[in-house]
């Protein structure tokens, strides 16, 4: 029995609509969730590029008011002011454009104004070594559109993480701010940069690995996952080689899509417990972090879950026949790593900038991390630093 201790699975009300021109439909897609008055966000690169003019052409009147200069790793106080913005302008619904930052942005906006008080005050903790706390949201939130332009996946998961002001990442968990509508329009991506599709291109796969190794994995979760690392595997060397490919771009979307799909009952593991601190202290991107981290937290797993990087070493067209458990699980590593030399990622946390005598404080903030409590092993603190002084 795969499954021995049971599962659970939640499916959500997420119209996911994927297709080249997509976007140009997005009128009778918003009407179709009966909003009259959109707040557009995005960040500011993403505001300026192609999908939210298209964006705005289209929608035209239905968007009265926007915020596009959302920062990566958003911030209490861009909540804040997008929170106070949709009031002062009755907005019913967010459309939002672009990557992680807008997404968690328009979701954080949604359950500060729904459930009022501090942002902070909804924020899910982990106490180490085995307590998490979630927090039960239930008040009605605003709906939320998705135009996502890079590979992030968090337009589609009910989780979120918003910086504080000393540099952790709050994460938040509410099925109700998952997008009613997902738009995935290749097309409209083609000004988005390769390296960028790359970079959150291995954070989507390190969704479906942490997915499939996670305490609370599933019989679909799985299969989603392992149909989100053939898609990704697939798409992104193709990004790379040809940036101008609109249907490698589309795959890529849809095999971030699955990931997310994947995480939404999954969650993610000790690799996105490190890469929370990774960004919003070290101040690496999302997609960078991920790019780096994700063989070394496999390895630390290793040891527990070979039997699950087997599946995922098969997934990504290894030849595991005839190996044992552990060689299937390093096979599955090594395609990792090779992936990451293919598409040209960052390899080392010092080569992408990341100030070493941040490493002792990334552990400690780690440890709070609810990507620790879903983990299949527990991990120390000296753990921790161990690992990031393995990817420095
Ligand atoms: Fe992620």
């Amino acid at each position: 029995m795969n499954f021995p201790e049971g599962f659970q699975f939640q499916s959500s009300q997420c119209r996911i609509v994927s297709r080249p021109g997509a976007l140009d439909d997005l009128t009778a897609e918003a009407e179709s969730i009966g909003v009259k008055r959109l707040m557009l966000i995005s960040g500011t690169r993403s505001g300026a590029g192609s999908a939210s003019r298209q964006t705005r052409a289209v929608l035209g009147k239905l968007i009265v008011c926007e915020s596009t200069g959302v920062p990566q790793h958003s911030g209490v106080a861009t909540v804040q002011a997008i929170a106070q913005m949709a009031r002062d302008h009755q907005v019913d619904g967010f459309v939002a454009v672009g990557g992680g930052s807008a997404s968690d942005s328009a979701k954080a906006a949604a359950i500060l104004l729904a459930e009022g008080g501090r942002l902070a005050d909804h924020s899910n903790v982990f106490y180490p070594p085995d307590r998490y706390v979630q927090k039960v949201l239930k008040a009605a939130k605003l709906p939320i559109i998705a135009v996502p332009t890079t590979l992030s996946a968090a337009e589609v998961t009910p989780g979120l993480g918003i910086r504080d002001e000393h540099g952790h990442k709050l994460v938040f968990w509410d099925t109700q701010v998952v997008p009613r509508l997902i738009v995935l329009d290749g097309r409209a991506t083609m000004d988005v940069p390769a390296s960028l599709f790359a970079t959150t291109g291995m954070n989507a796969l390190a969704h479906c690995v942490e997915g499939i190794y996670s305490r609370v994995r599933n019989p679909v979760s799985e299969g989603v996952a392992l149909q989100g690392i053939r898609y990704l595997c697939k798409a992104l060397p193709r990004v790379v080689d040809q940036p101008g490919d609109e249907t490698a771009r589309a795959d890529a979307m849809v095999g971030a899509c699955l990931s997310g799909l994947t995480i939404s009952n999954a969650r993610v593991g000790i690799h996105h417990g490190i890469c929370h601190g990774l960004g919003s202290l070290g101040g690496l991107s999302h997609g960078v972090a991920n790019s780096i981290f994700l063989p070394h937290a496999m390895r630390f797993n290793r040891e527990v879950a070979a039997d699950k990087l087997a599946l995922i070493a098969q997934a990504m067209g290894a030849d595991t026949r005839g190996l044992s458990p552990q060689a299937a699980a390093d096979a599955a590593i090594t395609a990792v790593e090779l992936l990451q030399r293919r598409i040209g990622v960052p390899l080392t946390l010092g080569g992408a900038g990341l100030d070493h005598a941040l490493l002792p404080r990334l552990a400690e903030g780690a440890m709070s991390d609810r990507g620790l409590f879903f983990n299949p092993r527990l991990a120390s603190q000296t753990e921790v630093q161990a690992l990031l002084e393995a990817a420095f």
